[in-house]
């Protein structure tokens, strides 16, 4: 394959990616996106095979059709719930290939470099390596946690942050010697030794942050996974290692930093690590004053047949319950009563990026009902009545009013603003940062007891 035919295919499967990239940032446009990022990889892999494969096509194939088969059945398999899980797990991959390509490639006695190629082309390995071996043992930590295979609580170790320098250091000073290394065998000791730490290192990150954290390090890894990417592609001379890489690891950690900024949590905090519980509802917030009010199906029926302007702010409790279905119903009529229904999302409503959106997807509640927080938290004072379904922290006010909060600081629907706010849940129980709501004492809050679906599925009979 001519070299340009390669570098004109490899620039049609970048701008396929970022295409793919832009798609992906809006509901309506998201399977376009996936389908850009589809053909874009399948230009990327035919193209790199037919230029630089040259025998051996037997054991490519299998291993192609292998790991093909283990990826669809994994897919199809996974819930929605377990995603984080099967994106922990991939990315470990992801490491484990850039430790094994580094190796590979040091240790190629074809490839020959000297002078100052060289020493560029040892510290690409170095880093890929690295990276690599940190995102392996990290990612792997994470799917444990993930899973409930190694309990969620931080594993704190005195002086951990000391631990932490010296692994870097360490890594610093190997790199030093590495680079500077004439002898083959001293030079792949090195390589192992740092490989080592690395693997370590990602462990020992990992293990120290907290269940509510993993969220973020998931993204986070997801960042270096791309890092380790493009430096494999430095390290191969593959300018679309290197772009590709650059675009998850840049994605990622814009997302990371989106995520700490929704949740109130700072970047290096996340990663110094201890903070998160193992699960939530830590306690029962009933600390502050005032009266519970409560409301009845047939009132809630009542107030909705006469409201104009009605907004769904859905939390973690409406994926606990699977209350999707039948607050779409609930929509639905309303929508062909006349009533202008609305969807407030929270950015980090429920416990994954993008949580709710997919819920409402799959009871094909419409895109354009379906709003983002900054565009509709200034409209709460038209809205007639809220129906908060199993969200707590999201909509607490605490995080406006105490500056003493630990969620304090963070942004949060004001539902409280509008006419009337119906508030499903469960009990007096709170949320996930483990912090009292005085949403549900407020004079125009009313509380609906039970699970999310039962009461969804008694209303949407009322209406
Ligand atoms: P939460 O504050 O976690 O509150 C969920 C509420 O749902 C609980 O108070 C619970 O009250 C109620 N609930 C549970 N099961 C229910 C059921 N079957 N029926 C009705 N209600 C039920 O939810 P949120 O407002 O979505 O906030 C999300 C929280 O998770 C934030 O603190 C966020 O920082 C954190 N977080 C988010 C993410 C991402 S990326 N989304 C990741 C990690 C952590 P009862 O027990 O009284 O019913």
């Amino acid at each position: 394959m001519s070299p340009s035919l390669i570098t004109v295919s490899y620039l049609g499967a970048a701008a396929l990616f970022i295409l793919a990239l832009g798609g992906l940032s809006t509901n309506d446009t998201a399977r376009r996106g996936n389908l850009f990022g589809i053909i874009g990889m399948a230009i990327a892999v035919g193209v790199t095979i037919a230029a630089f494969v040259t025998r051996h096509y037997e054991i490519l194939i299998a291993v192609m059709i292998a790991g093909g088969v283990i990826g669809f059945i994994l897919a199809r398999r996974v819930q929605m719930t377990q995603m984080p899980e099967l994106v922990a797990i991939l990315h470990s991959l992801v490491g484990l290939a850039a430790v094994l390509i580094g190796f590979a490639n040091f240790l190629d006695p074809s490839i020959v470099f000297s002078g100052t190629e060289k020493t560029i082309h040892d510290i690409e390995v170095f880093v890929g390596i690295a990276i690599g071996a940190l995102t392996f043992t990290g990612s792997v930590i994470a799917y444990g946690k993930l899973s409930g295979v190694i309990g969620g609580q931080p594993m704190l170790l005195p002086a951990r942050h000391w631990l932490n320098l010296a692994m870097f250091i360490a890594v610093i000073v190997i790199a030093v010697k590495f680079v500077g290394a004439t002898d083959l065998d001293q030079a792949t000791m090195l390589l192992l030794v740092m490989t080592v730490i690395a693997l370590l290192f990602g462990i020992h990150m990992v293990a120290a942050i907290g269940g509510a954290d993993m969220p973020v390090v998931i993204s986070m890894l997801n960042s270096y996974s791309g890092w380790a990417a493009a430096a494999t592609g430095f390290m191969l001379s593959n300018d679309l290692l290197i772009v590709t890489g650059a675009l998850v690891g840049s994605s990622g950690a814009i997302l990371s930093y989106i995520m700490c900024r929704a949740m109130n949590r700072h970047f290096i905090g996340v990663i110094a690590g201890g903070f998160g519980t193992a699960g939530g509802s830590a306690t029962a917030g009933t600390t502050y004053e005032g009266e519970v009010q409560t409301i009845d199906i047939p009132t809630m029926a009542q107030l909705l047949n006469s409201a104009k302007e009605v907004m769904v702010v859905p939390g973690y409790g409406m994926a606990t319950a699977q209350a999707q279905h039948a607050i779409a119903d609930i929509a639905r009529t309303l929508i062909d009563k006349g009533v202008n229904v609305r969807f407030g999302i929270h950015p980090v409503a429920g416990r994954m990026p993008g949580h709710m959106n997919v819920l409402l997807a799959e009871a094909r509640v419409p895109y354009d009902i379906v709003f983002e927080m900054d565009e509709i938290n200034a409209d709460f004072p038209n809205v007639d009545v809220s129906i908060v379904v199993g969200a707590n922290d999201t909509v607490n006010p605490l995080a406006q009013e105490d500056a003493e909060s630990p969620i304090a600081g963070m942004p949060v629907l004001e539902v409280w603003k509008g006419h009337t706010t119906v508030v499903l849940k469960r009990g007096m129980a709170a949320g996930y940062a483990g912090v009292d709501n005085p949403l549900f004492v407020r004079d125009n809050t009313r509380m609906l007891f039970g699970d999310a679906r039962d009461s969804l599925e008694a209303l949407a009979k009322a209406l």
